[in-house]
């Protein structure tokens, strides 16, 4: 896709047509998923340079890479000279002049891939920075929506949990709007980013019950522990909290609300979600997995293809 970003970090650096030709890309990529029509890439390189733990991201987007004829590369960063010292950037120009092209990173380091953009040492894709963004998952989940509903124009998706800690609910908060949807966040005053740091038209909640009965989807995020400052440590027993901003299949019973309910995953059962819900024709967690494929395919394809020259290039004095 021309203009396709060559880093791709946020929501932000995607227009609505490049995120519309996206869903499309995906609808066709998740009809032709067996097809051999994707072997025009068996001469790209793609890496994952994972900083951080991941089972979805890191997988869907090795299997991606490998449905389209691309070669793979699974970067492993403890056994790399980045632990003798190396730069990201010298790691990323090294394996650009080994031929890689493409790199998804995950990172605990928020936004950790801004100072790219200017000079590109490699294609870059955020899968997952610090408490910053995951544009891959919120897309994935933006098409998984699409086949969901015939029209998503009015709708409102409302995400419980730890919003504060979370990168896609990020991502979330600036896609979906852009698409005709109403997004409420519901969690403990610690998850809830404040009014200041929202756009004015996300609401926000702290009544799981009253969140619920607006809403036409149920997001769920699990706590992210690992990613709270130490007075966030102890959050209550669990079984407390599945019953204040967790969501079981009872309570959608009783609120008479059988709605679709997405989870990027990881889930923590008994904690944000109960068993018989995850394990219900309500939950749509695995649909969004198997939309991860196609939808990453057509992120990697496009940037690909974007025709940016400016790419690897070392930017220093001649002498
Ligand atoms: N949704 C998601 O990012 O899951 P992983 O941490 O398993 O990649």
């Amino acid at each position: 896709m021309n203009s396709f970003p060559s880093v791709l970090e946020s929501i932000d650096d995607l227009s609505k047509d490049q995120i519309t030709t996206l869903i499309s890309l995906t609808s066709v990529n998740k009809k032709n998923i067996h097809s051999p029509s994707f072997s025009s890439n068996r001469h790209s390189v793609v890496a994952t340079i994972f900083l951080e733990n991941s089972t979805r991201t890191k997988h869907s987007f090795a299997i991606s890479a490998l449905k389209m004829g691309a070669k793979y590369i699974d970067f492993n960063a403890e056994t790399s000279s980045i632990k003798k010292g190396e730069s990201l950037e010298e790691t990323f120009l090294t394996l650009y002049h080994q031929g890689v092209e493409l790199c998804i990173v995950r990172t605990g380091v928020t936004k950790q891939l801004t100072e790219f953009k200017k000079h590109t040492p490699i294609k870059l894709i955020n899968g997952g920075d610090g408490v910053n963004e995951h544009p891959s998952q919120a897309l994935l989940d933006l098409f998984t929506l699409t086949e969901l509903t015939s029209n998503l124009e009015g709708k409102t998706l409302a995400i419980f949990g730890d919003i504060v800690h979370s990168r896609v609910a990020h991502s979330l908060i600036k896609l979906l709007p852009q698409f005709g949807v109403k997004v409420i966040i519901c969690g403990p005053v610690d998850f809830t980013p404040k009014p200041q740091e929202l756009p004015a038209s996300i609401e926000i909640s702290h009544n799981r019950d009253e969140a619920i009965s607006k809403c036409d989807f149920i997001y769920l995020l699990r706590i992210q522990k690992e990613r709270h400052a130490s007075h966030l440590n102890h959050v209550g027993n669990d079984e407390d909290y599945l019953t204040t901003y967790g969501v079981s299949l009872k309570d959608l019973k009783r609120l008479n609300k059988l709605v679709p309910v997405l989870h990027p995953g990881p889930a923590n059962i008994g904690v944000e979600v109960d068993r018989d819900l995850i394990k219900s024709t309500l939950y749509k967690g695995y649909l969004q997995v198997e939309n991860s494929v196609p939808m990453r395919m057509a992120i990697i394809q496009s940037m690909l293809d974007n025709n940016d020259n400016q790419v690897g290039i070392i930017h220093g004095e001649t002498v």
